[in-house]
């Protein structure tokens, strides 16, 4: 029986998954996202070009893929143009090769201001959202007031969207912000708003499907598909470092609610890390480097947002964190990314405990947002070599370390941003 594999960052996003979803494209008939919008940044190089998406999915760089934006994706039509638009400069023809859920909640302009209202509302609690409107998106889906993709068909669309518009200024007023000091994507809300009904009527020439249905109906004719997911497990809104986290279910689960997909019919689960640890945003992040080491990381990794530019954090890997979100996810298959980053150190660490509370304990604590958590670390030898093709030994010893550890083999090995450089084990 045919089946679904998942593709999931098990980190705070950022590990790569554009690039393997790219690379793992020529094994699967249909690429479906399941939940996250804009907020994502998915990076894919091949033949010297670079191409970064947020609401596409990444296999639309395979002419034989179809790709699907699931029920669970929240989208801006207007970011969404902007994505079709240049990836159709590039040559890249999506009428036919791409299908969206009629079921998908459409991001407001005024999703983005209260985004942005609330932030500043939050203050130095801040969460360091994208400012893309996810958190006040997903708000009014849970609260059965959101738009959705096929409402854009119904001939009273507009004013479904001026009585939610209303709503939201509302909120805004209360939190003391001015909607006409904003500026999205360098335009003021009017002139954002007429954009973005524009980027709507755009948006038609896709098809919007019943996904759910397209989706098992290609199961049954034996269709091979990938679900690619945004964000990583410590972003997830139930087992992130709440509240600093996305506010979708970036897990295992989440692919099956945000496709319409059974939890029988998943197959494989790709577990994508960095050989290290990024963070965006505010958040704990126990293994973070504040020195040299950290700024290293950062320069040699280009850690710098896909989405919003911000220099991300850095640190060492997190064997706990990690092996939590193998946990939570079922993983199946481990890849590690970015291997090449760690080049050039004569020793590695990483966490295999933390100390909290005065205990050393295994496992992530449920208030490790209110109390300090610090790594305990094993040091382990570098390689001190460029990785082409094979495996240096000492980097075998870090893999053999990682996979002992969190108890599942790790099948890929990446090496640099080019779709080419990984290899298998
Ligand atoms: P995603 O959100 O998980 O798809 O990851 P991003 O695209 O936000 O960030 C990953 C960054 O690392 C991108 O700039 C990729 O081109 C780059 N990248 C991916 N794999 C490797 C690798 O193995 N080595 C190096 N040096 N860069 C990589
Ligand atoms: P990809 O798919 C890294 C982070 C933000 C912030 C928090 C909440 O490229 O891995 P949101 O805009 O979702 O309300 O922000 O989540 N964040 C990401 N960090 N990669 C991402 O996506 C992210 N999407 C959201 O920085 O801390
Ligand atoms: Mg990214």
């Amino acid at each position: 029986m045919a089946k679904v594999d998942l593709l999931l960052g098990l980190q705070w996003g950022d590990e790569g998954k554009g690039k393997v979803v790219d690379a793992l494209t020529r094994g699967y008939d249909i690429v479906a996202r399941f939940q996250g919008g804009p907020n994502a940044g998915h990076t894919i190089e091949f033949d010297g070009k670079k191409f970064v998406l947020h609401t596409i999915p990444s296999g639309v760089f395979n002419e034989r893929c179809i790709n699907v934006i699931g029920n669970g994706v929240i989208i801006d039509p207007k970011i969404m143009r902007d994505e079709a638009e240049s990836l159709n400069a590039a040559g890249v023809n999506l009428t036919e090769s791409l299908r969206i859920s009629k079921k998908a909640h459409l991001i407001m302009p005024t999703h983005r201001a209260l985004d942005a209202a609330n932030e500043l509302a939050l203050g130095k609690k801040k969460i360091g959202s994208t400012l893309k409107g996810i958190g006040p998106t997903y708000t009014d889906k849970t609260a059965r007031r959101g738009l959705r993709v096929g409402d854009s068909l119904s001939s009273n669309f507009r004013q479904q969207y001026e009585t939610i518009k209303a709503s939201h200024l509302a909120q805004i007023k209360n939190l003391h912000y001015d909607i006409n000091e904003l500026r999205l994507d360098g335009m003021t809300f009017d002139e954002y708003e007429k954009t973005w009904f524009e980027a709507m009527e755009y948006m038609k020439r896709f098809q919007f499907i019943e996904s759910e249905y397209f989706l098992n109906k290609a199961l049954d004719e034996g269709k091979n598909i990938l679900a690619e997911g945004a964000q990583g497990t410590l972003l997830d809104v139930d087992f992130g470092s709440y509240p600093f986290v996305t506010s979708s279910s970036v897990i295992a689960a989440g692919a099956c609610s945000g496709l319409g997909i059974a939890p029988s019919r998943i197959g494989k689960v790709y577990g994508i890390f960095k050989a290290y640890c990024t963070r965006v945003g505010t958040g704990p992040f126990p293994t973070e480097l504040f020195d040299a080491t950290g700024d290293k990381l950062r320069e040699r990794g280009h850690e710098f947002g896909a989405t919003t530019g911000r220099p991300r954090r850095t640190g060492w890997l997190d064997l706990p964190a990690l092996k939590y979100a193998v946990m939570l996810n079922g993983v199946t298959n481990l890849m590690m990314m970015k291997s090449d980053i760690l080049n050039d150190f004569d020793e590695i660490k990483v966490a295999t405990a933390y100390r909290h509370n005065g205990e050393t304990i295994d496992y992530m604590p449920f208030d490790i947002c209110d109390e300090t958590t610090e790594p305990v670390y094993t040091n382990i030898k570098g390689w001190k070599s460029d990785i082409k093709k094979s495996i240096p030994q000492a980097l075998e010893n870090y893999i053999q370390f990682i996979e002992k550890y969190v108890g599942v083999p790790v099948s890929l090995v990446s090496y640099g941003p080019d779709r080419t450089e990984v290899i298998e084990r």
